[in-house]
């Protein structure tokens, strides 16, 4: 078979223990579907910054860049929240975006009927609820410049948030793209009422919407829009938007599934390759005690093999998988209502394979 080259960055806290259990279901697909994958591992993280001197080590990057997908797990940890800027794990996941041209984050929040007792939101309100949010993912003020500075009242922190046409436009036409081929609804949030990048965002999704005339557009203050994920989530289709506020409404949107844990990413450039992680973090509350939700990373390879490897069929198998170990009633703590009935990562990983077909 094709043996397609997987780099594999597990990081910190629960990162190796969610991403082995998508690696068991990578494998169950090798036997099901005839698919071959070669693994690679790399050092990534707080643990890279422990054994390495650096979150991001160049053999890291070497594996990955010589990859045809990324799996990764998840940085950071109370461990290195005081390090300065280059000794953080942080610093390490946003250096492997920037690197690998990772400009479009994809965020889907995908309502599993079964979990609507699991979200804390009323089941009606949830009726419906089908969203992706499409982050920009290497500009804004994640990559400004950053300085301290001696100021009037003493030391003073700045972050600048930079965005140029060209980076707007580029996420901006995939996210007009997605909408086509779903229900052809995108909504552009920014702070266009403050903020001169998000005049300059707006503007850009203006002069671009004519080219897109199927799809309906609407533009939504970055605030309001936080509220009306709460109000009316089933109305949204496509939401796109700049880095910072990407990151805080897939945050929110997770709420809608029930949990952080079920929510899945792919982070894109031009072409094919791909980095595929959950969006959530390394979760040091819970990390070591095997009771983490590996769904999140699970999920997030069957959008490595739609959206990298075109690999559709063994993609639907993994989430016709999910769909029915769930509507079976298992739970980890995180969505489950009786926390009694819980079950481990482990045992979660192990029914979704089961399941498979
Ligand atoms: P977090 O997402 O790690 O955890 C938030 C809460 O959600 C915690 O209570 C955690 O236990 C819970 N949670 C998260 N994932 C879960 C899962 N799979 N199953 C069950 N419960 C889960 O966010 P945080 O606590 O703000 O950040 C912790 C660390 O992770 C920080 O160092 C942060 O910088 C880092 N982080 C990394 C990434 C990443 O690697 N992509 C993303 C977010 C945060
Ligand atoms: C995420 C995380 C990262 C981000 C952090 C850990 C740098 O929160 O992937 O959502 O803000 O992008
Ligand atoms: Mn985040």
């Amino acid at each position: 078979a094709d043996v397609k080259k997987i780099a594999v960055i597990a990081g910190d806290g629960i990162g190796p223990e969610v991403v082995e259990e998508a690696i068991k279901v990578m494998k169950k697909t090798e036997e099901l579907y005839g698919l071959s994958f070669e693994f690679e591992h790399g050092l990534f993280g707080g643990i890279a910054i422990d054994e390495k001197g650096t979150p991001l080590p160049d053999e890291t990057l070497e594996i990955c860049k010589r990859s045809d997908a990324v799996l990764l797990g998840a940085v950071g940890g109370p461990k290195w929240d005081s390090n300065p800027k280059e000794l953080r794990p942080e610093t390490g996941l946003l250096g492997i975006r920037k690197a690998l041209g990772l400009f479009s984050n994809i965020r889907p929040a995908t309502i599993f009927d079964c979990l609507k007792e699991a979200s804390t939101l009323k089941p009606e309100v949830l009726e419906g609820t089908d969203l992706i949010v499409v982050r920009e993912l290497t500009g804004g003020i994640y990559f400004g410049e950053k300085f301290r500075r001696e100021g009037e009242h003493g030391e003073e922190a700045v972050d600048t948030c930079v965005y140029n046409a060209v980076e707007v436009e580029r996420i901006v036409r995939q996210a007009f793209e997605i909408a086509q081929k779903r229900r052809k609804k995108l909504a552009s949030v920014d702070k266009a009422n403050v903020l001169e990048t998000s005049r300059l965002w707006r503007e850009v999704v203006n002069r671009i919407a004519p080219e897109y005339p199927d799809v309906e557009l609407e533009h939504v203050l970055v605030d309001n829009c936080a509220m009306q994920l709460l109000r009316r989530p089933s109305s949204f289709d496509v939401i796109v938007t700049e880095n910072m506020f990407g990151d805080i409404l897939s945050d929110e949107a997770a709420m809608l599934t029930g949990s952080i844990g079920m929510l899945s990413s792919a982070s894109l450039g031009e072409g094919a390759f791909g980095l595929y992680e959950p969006v959530h973090g390394s979760a040091p509350d819970i990390a070591g005690q095997g009771i983490a939700n590996p769904i999140a990373t699970i999920l997030s390879v069957a959008l490595m093999y739609r959206l990298t490897f075109g690999y559709e069929e063994a993609a639907a198998s993994i989430e016709e998988a999910v769909k029915a170990v769930l509507d079976a009633g298992h739970r980890t703590g995180d969505i489950a209502v009786d926390k009694s009935q819980a079950i481990g990562t482990t045992a979660m990983g192990d029914l979704i394979v089961a399941a498979m077909k």
